[in-house]
């Protein structure tokens, strides 16, 4: 059935955890309006020789059938119509759900898009062009941004498709069934070369994908070593080939050589912005009222636009980075906190620590 289902409608093999729910929803909804459209047929049909015109034939009054079976009628199909759609809503927006939020175990790429092509960046400090390698079995989180324009990044077999932004980060998730090769496509019209900007997602077992990550290329004949370099950050220290990189340790320099460091702390002390500790994924309080996750999307609407939701409890001190930090920064920057997640701050720390001294400027 699912494979019938499939091929009619012309969808690649279901690889990843997900794909397999979101088609069931799809193909509830195709045979639900293909079994509409087809008892609206035979009704149309069936009136159509009932009732057709008959030669030659008196004057005979109108069909009265009465107003009430027909308010009956239209009720009952008002009903059926509402518990359909009810039902495709519920299972649609547990999907949602499902799809939008990243398990807490996943593994996190940052991916950057540009014209025309998909740059992936590991936290270990790997990195590929094209080409996005990971382990079979495991959820992988992308957070994703543009340098340019609009993309969006589309793998048809996973069944996942994210508009990808310049200035701000999306985030998709999926996890791979079994090895092979899916190709990853740009699902958002971005210029000419928009239709050549393809790339693949490898996953691999995970003893393979561990070797590759380790800088051998695994068993596969046509799988490269990760390339650990650090395009576009100046300054690269000792980047050799079998010593990473780490994205965290990236990001901590380009906090340093942005001044970042001179409001924000690293260890939990109280300072002029709020500590970098324990930050990722906590409730932060707004000084306008409410809260918000501090996610991919809050930190970096925070790097580029401070002003939007100020921390409770802080000054708007804050100097915009956008056009300041480019998307491989910002990305470091990015991991960084998450790097110290579990840093538990000092008790008082996400309230200001009191130095008024100004100096938040830069
Ligand atoms: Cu990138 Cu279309």
């Amino acid at each position: 059935m699912n494979g019938f289902l499939r091929q009619i409608l012309f969808l690649p093999p279901q690889q990843s955890t997900i794909a397999y729910d979101l088609d069931w929803l799809h193909y509830l909804v195709i045979l639900t309006t293909m079994a509409g459209a087809v008892l609206v047929t035979l009704f149309g049909g069936y009136y159509v020789v009932r009732y057709r015109r008959r030669l030659p034939e008196p004057d005979r009054p109108n069909v009265d059938a009465g107003a009430r079976p027909h308010f009956l009628y239209k009720l009952g199909a008002l009903v059926i119509l509402a518990t359909l759609f009810l039902v495709f809503w519920i299972i649609g927006v547990g999907q949602y759900m499902r799809i939008r939020v990243a398990p807490a175990d996943s593994m996190v790429v940052y991916v950057t898009a540009k014209k025309w092509m998909w740059k992936f960046a590991y936290p270990e400090g790997a990195r590929a062009i094209g080409t996005l390698y990971v382990p079979t079995g495991r959820p992988v989180e992308l957070v994703m941004t543009s340098r340019d324009v609009i993309h969006s990044f589309f793998v048809p077999s996973f069944r996942i498709k994210q508009d990808v932004l310049p200035g701000r980060y999306t985030t998709l998730w999926f996890q791979a069934i079994e090895p092979g090769s899916y190709q990853i496509l740009c699902a958002e019209y971005c210029g000419t070369g928009h239709s050549t900007m393809r790339g693949e997602v490898v996953a691999l077992d995970p003893s393979d994908y561990a070797r590759w990550l380790g800088g051998a290329a695994p068993a596969g004949p046509d799988i490269e070593a990760p390339r650990y370099e650090e395009p576009a950050l100046g300054n690269p220290g000792a980047a050799s080939p079998r010593s990473p990189l780490v994205l965290a340790r990236v990001g901590e320099r380009v906090a340093a050589e942005h001044g970042c460091l001179r409001c924000h702390t690293l260890d939990g002390s109280p300072h002029i912005g709020p500590t970098w500790a324990g930050l990722y994924r906590s409730i932060v309080p707004l000084e306008r009222g409410g809260d918000v996750v501090a996610d991919e999307a809050y930190l970096t609407e925070s790097i580029m636009d401070p002003a939007a939701k100020i921390h409770r409890g802080f000054q708007p001190v804050m100097p915009s980075y956008l056009g300041r930090l480019d998307a491989p920064e910002t990305a470091a920057i990015v991991e960084l906190i998450r790097d110290l997640r579990d840093v538990r701050p000092e008790p008082g720390a996400l309230t200001p620590g009191g130095q008024g001294s100004g100096g938040g400027g830069r």
